[in-house]
Order: C-alpha cells, then sequence, then structure tokens
C-alpha cells in the first residue's frame, strides 16, 4: 500500500538547514496497523505529512497503492488525498460552528456528493463510532473522546485506502484513549490500514508493528503481539 525509498527531508530556516529525515525506508502492506514512535523531533509528523501529502520530500520515493506521488499539480494532489487518505489529529481539527454531522459529511462535499447522500453518508459513519444521539450537537457539547471519534467517523467518511493518525490519543486521558484505540483497532480489522503517530508504549502496542524514529532515520520496526485496547476499558 504503502512504499518508501531513501526519503530525506530538511528544514531550511534563515540560513540553517535542519535535515530531519535522513533515508528513511519503509513499507506498508495493506491491512497494517502500525504505530510511529520516536523522542519529539525525531520527524514522526514530517513523516505522517509525507506519507500523507500535505508535504514534499526532497529526495526518495514514495507510492501510494501504486501510484507514484511526485510533482504532482495540486488539483491532482488533492484528489489522490481525498481518494487516499484519512487524517486524524490530537486537537481533534473539528470546525467549531458546525454540528458533529456537518463535521462528518464536510469532505463530502467536498467531493460533489450530493446533500442527501452525504447526510446519510455521515449518519452512518457516526452511528459507526456510536455518535448517533450526538449528531446534532456542535463540537464543544461533546467530550474530548467524543470529539475524537467524530474526527475519526469524518476521516472515514470518504471510504480512505489509509487513515493517517498523528498523537490522536494526545490530548484524552488513559480510559478515553484506550476507548479511542479500540475503535481504531476495530477499523483496522475491517481491513483498513492504519498508521497512527504515538509518545506512549501502551498505546503503540495496542498496533501490530511499532517502528522507532530516532534522529532522522529508522533505528527499530518490529511486529508486535498486539495488546487490545477493550480489555483495559
Ligand atoms: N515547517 C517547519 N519548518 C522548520 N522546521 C520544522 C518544520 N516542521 C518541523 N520542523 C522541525 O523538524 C523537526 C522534526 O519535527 P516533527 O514535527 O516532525 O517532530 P515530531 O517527531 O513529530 O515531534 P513531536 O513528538 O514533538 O510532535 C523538529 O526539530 C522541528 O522543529
Ligand atoms: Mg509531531
Amino acid at each position: 500500500m504503502i512504499e518508501i525509498k531513501d526519503l530525506h527531508k530538511s528544514y531550511k530556516t534563515g540560513s540553517n538547514t535542519l535535515h530531519v529525515l535522513k533515508g528513511i525506508n519503509f513499507n506498508v502492506a495493506e491491512g497494517e496497523l502500525v504505530s510511529i514512535m520516536g523522542s519529539s523531533g525525531s520527524g514522526k509528523s514530517t513523516l505522517l505529512n509525507i506519507l500523507g501529502m500535505l508535504d514534499e520530500a526532497d529526495q526518495g520515493s514514495y507510492t501510494l497503492d501504486g501510484v507514484p506521488i511526485k510533482n504532482l499539480n495540486e488539483k491532482i494532489a488533492a484528489r489522490y488525498r481525498n481518494r487516499f487518505l484519512g487524517f486524524v489529529f490530537q486537537s481533534f481539527n473539528l470546525i467549531n460552528y458546525k454540528t458533529a454531522l456537518d463535521n462528518v459529511a464536510l469532505p463530502l462535499y467536498y467531493q460533489g456528493m450530493k446533500r442527501k447522500e452525504r447526510l446519510e453518508r455521515a449518519m452512518a459513519y457516526l452511528d459507526k463510532v456510536g455518535l448517533t444521539a450526538w449528531a446534532q450537537h456542535l463540537p464543544n457539547e461533546l467530550s474530548g473522546g467524543q470529539k475524537q471519534r467524530v474526527a475519526i467517523a469524518r476521516a472515514l467518511a470518504s471510504d480512505p485506502k489509509v487513515l493517517l493518525a498523528d498523537e490522536p490519543t494526545g490530548a484524552l486521558d488513559t480510559k478515553t484513549s484506550y476507548e479511542v484505540m479500540d475503535l481504531i483497532q476495530k477499523i483496522n480489522e475491517e481491513g483498513r490500514t492504519i498508521l497512527i503517530v504515538t509518545h506512549e508504549h501502551d498505546i503503540a502496542e495496542m498496533t501490530k508493528r511499532i517502528v522507532n524514529l530516532k534522529d532522522g532515520v529508522i533505528i527499530d520496526d518490529r511486529k508486535v503481539d498486539q495488546v487490545k485496547a477493550l480489555q483495559h476499558v
């Protein structure tokens, strides 16, 4: 699903150049659930943003579902992003003045889906994350865990091949984190490919593979025996 070869990325600030990714090689097969770990500043978000086509590498190749991701114009990049990728962030990134339902339906609006169809579809995804009763509520009326579940429903609504989550449990307490991980595990069991950036070992152990980044390279990449989140909830 994802093939990355010798990926490099630097940031230039003034006269300084910061070499953040120094030759990343990494493949992810369809249906995997992978966590990316590493200390603060090790380049986890940089890598995830490149995988999510929110940023471009300076060097190396990236192939997503057989499509080489390079030098795409903004329109085509946006189309691929929509078709292939769903995003979940630590801070949820919901639109405050829109209901849970409208937040989930918004990406479908951008895809040109008709109103009735997109609301039905958004409702089905809210149902999937257990929030049918909260459809008409605004984000500030929801708990952190509920907000993240809305964000997950929104990410899934366009049926992406890959779900990318940058510290999805970073703003949540332990119990709520495990509930969100339980949902993520269920979505993965349905066959969805998922990559999660996390700082927390207990969260990483709920995935099936842990990739460790240090000083711009992968220092460890191993399959793990997945801990089921539900046994902690
Ligand atoms: N747009 C940018 N411009 C300049 N430097 C950047 C930019 N984005 C990230 N960096 C720098 O690149 C390095 C890697 O950042 P990145 O956000 O990928 O780290 P991270 O592993 O996600 O860290 P954290 O765990 O704190 O989220 C950091 O030193 C950061 O300051
Ligand atoms: Mg980060």
